[in-house]
């Protein structure tokens, strides 16, 4: 929808976004919902796809990422309905019965798309399959999930001694074993806890620091054994495991509402309701890291939604104060580093996020571009190692910046943009589609009063 203070672009896919606040200040009001998560819709379409039976999804995520999966398991075998939110079916094809595909299984930008269904593919014994993603993904480390799966067993080769992508796979009988991660990683648990599903015994995963379980959730819904440590951090999935497909409710992203949570906190006069959240515990750090700044964030009308916390969030305009970010918080908010970096600019005093090293290896290196993106608005900001420290309360002024092709970037920048003076540019805004494709819309609707 046009609006005076959003404008946009388009040249090819590549899209320029123009944000143009007005001088005498914009108040973001009323209530908004937001896209389905997208850990819970890929887990959804992978379940449905390797259970027994028909799985329904309502409020599946219709961003780039989850329809990377969908396309992948549909190259696989299973049959899935057309993507849309209300309702999708897929009609599963049950454990160990993905057929082999005649062309290259192509997971896009999505880290999570490669690293589970490289779990669930290894053990699919005697085919061959083989697996690529856009520039990004193929220069994410996949050894991380490599090594640990070749110590079930697993035939996986890769670029660049077995580590990066495009990787062949030949499946084959797997053993049962405990992982130790040295990350927590959901994406690694997932993988390793997708691959025990056929092997014959427990399998187990420990993790340095939880990270989010809807793998563990959604699995033991779809009938698998399994059991959950909290004192040990640790997962066990025990094989051969029986899943029978089920519905499954996607609630709202909490990651996407973090844009609309840290907006309202920073922009003066706001006031906020984001519908349907997800909150999900593993996944809660970044109200914990804006209660810790100071802002006014309330839960209300929290309820369940199969197997899922879920409620509205209201958050309200009101002074944020720096703070320390740092151990368990860390994997509890790590899509959210880039946000946080905006509510931590708009903050008195300083902000150090620490222990996110893992940020290096996302869609970008989340920390070198928070840093020098924020940097171009006027925000005093420095790498760290494994981290970032902000010098918040400086007036932010608009300019030229970039998404580095990274979905979290681009909508962190946009919301910087509404507290800058002036214009600010981003460009190759089209990003944001990969995990929120109507994000512009919801942006300008706000803007627009
Ligand atoms: C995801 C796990 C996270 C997160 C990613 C989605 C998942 O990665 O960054 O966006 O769905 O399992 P790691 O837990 O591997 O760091």
């Amino acid at each position: 929808m046009p609006s005076p203070i959003i404008t946009s672009r388009t040249n090819g896919t590549r899209q320029q976004l123009a944000i143009a606040p007005p001088a005498d200040g914009l108040a973001l009001t009323g209530r908004i919902r937001i896209p389905g998560d997208k850990s819970i819709s890929h887990r959804a379409l992978m379940l449905g796809a390797i259970a027994q039976g028909e799985t329904t999804i309502s409020g599946l995520l219709l961003g780039e990422d989850p329809r990377s999966t969908a396309a992948c398991f549909r190259a696989l075998g299973a049959t899935i309905s057309e993507l849309n939110e209300t309702q999708v079916t897929v009609q599963g094809i049950g454990l160990g019965n993905l057929a082999e595909p005649t062309d290259v299984l192509d997971a896009g930008n999505s880290g999570t798309t490669m690293r589970l269904m490289l779990g669930i593919l290894a053990s699919h014994r005697d085919r061959l399959f083989t697996v690529t993603g856009d520039s990004s993904l193929r220069s994410r480390p996949m050894g991380r999930v490599i090594n640990p799966l070749r110590q079930m067993g697993a035939q996986i080769w890769g670029r660049q001694n077995d580590t990066l992508a495009p990787l062949a796979v030949r499946g084959s009988q797997l053993t049962p074993m405990t992982y130790r991660s040295p990350i927590a990683s959901a994406q690694v648990k997932s993988c390793i806890l997708l691959a025990g599903l056929m092997a014959e015994g427990a399998t187990t995963v420990i993790e340095p620091s939880l990270s989010r379980d809807h793998s563990e959730r959604m699995l033991a819904a779809f009938g698998a054994e399994v059991i959950v440590d909290p004192e040990t951090v640790s997962a066990t999935v025990v094989g051969p495991a029986k899943l029978t497909g089920r519905p499954v409710i996607v609630p709202g992203d909490i990651s996407s509402a973090a844009f609309w949570l840290v907006a309202a906190a920073i922009v003066p006069g706001s006031d906020l309701v984001v519908e349907n959240v997800g909150i999900n515990p593993t996944r809660t750090g970044i109200l914990d890291a804006l209660a810790l700044m100071g802002a006014d964030i309330t839960l209300e009308n929290e309820r369940d939604a199969a197997g899922e916390p879920v409620a509205d969030i209201r958050a309200r305009y009101g002074p944020l104060t720096g703070c320390e970010l740092s151990g368990d918080l860390i994997p509890r908010a790590i899509d959210e580093i880039p946000i946080l970096a905006v509510a931590a600019a708009a903050a008195t005093g300083k902000t150090t996020i620490r222990d996110a090293a893992e940020l290096r290896v996302k869609e970008s290196d989340r920390l070198a571009v928070t840093a020098s993106e924020l940097a171009r608005l006027g925000v005093a900001i420095a790498e760290l190692p494994d981290g970032l420290e902000i010098t918040g309360g400086q007036p932010l002024v608009g300019a030229a910046v970039d998404s580095h092709t990274d979905h979290r970037i681009a909508m962190a920048l946009a919301i910087a943009a509404l507290t800058a003076q002036g214009c600010t540019t981003i460009d190759r805004a089209e990003a944001a589609a990969i995990s929120y494709p109507s994000f512009i819309e919801t942006l300008s609707d706000l803007c627009q009063g």
